[in-house]
């Protein structure tokens, strides 16, 4: 079992702290036989994470590409910047747990990855955990139908 999804890519984007980590993905993903779009950043040099997040979420939300992995050297940056749009619901996760719950229970469409403090064995572990957790649904559909702004009560 797995949420990918055959017609449309995985979404990619890093800044430079998590360029390197990103490469690893892209080659775990190829030897996997997994499609994806990169969003950059495309080298190590100093850059804004917006400027990759924003395109990659807005894929996200367009259903041009699905899931997402983004990563930063924090996570949170990439991560919050992210979750500013409406229809992204984007996960930091650094154990593997967390990112079954991020799926099973908030239906997670972007893993972040905090890059410069976890390993990349455990960054491939992550994203194995990740694409293989479906949405449980059920009370959890109600809460996350209540995260966009203007939906509770
Ligand atoms: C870059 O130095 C760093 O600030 C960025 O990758 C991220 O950790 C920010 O949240």
């Amino acid at each position: 079992m797995n949420i990918l999804r055959n017609d449309i890519p995985v979404g990619l984007c890093s800044d430079h702290a998590g360029y390197e980590l990103k490469a690893i993905i892209e080659g775990y993903l190829e030897s996997n036989n997994i499609s994806f779009e990169d969003f950059g950043t495309f080298s190590s040099e100093s850059c804004d994470y917006p400027d990759f997040a924003h395109p990659c979420a807005a894929a996200v939300e367009a259903g041009k590409v699905y899931p997402a992995i983004a990563m930063c050297g924090t996570g949170n940056g990439i991560g919050m910047t992210l979750n500013k749009h409406q229809g992204v619901r984007a996960a930091l996760c650094w154990e593997p747990e967390l990112a079954r719950l991020a799926r099973a229970h908030n239906d997670a469409n972007i893993l972040v990855l905090p890059a410069r403090f976890i390993a990349p064995e455990l960054a491939l572990e992550l994203i194995d955990v990740f694409l293989s957790t479906p949405f449980e649904g059920g009370r959890h559909q109600r809460r996350i139908g209540k995260m966009p702004v203007g939906n509770c009560k």
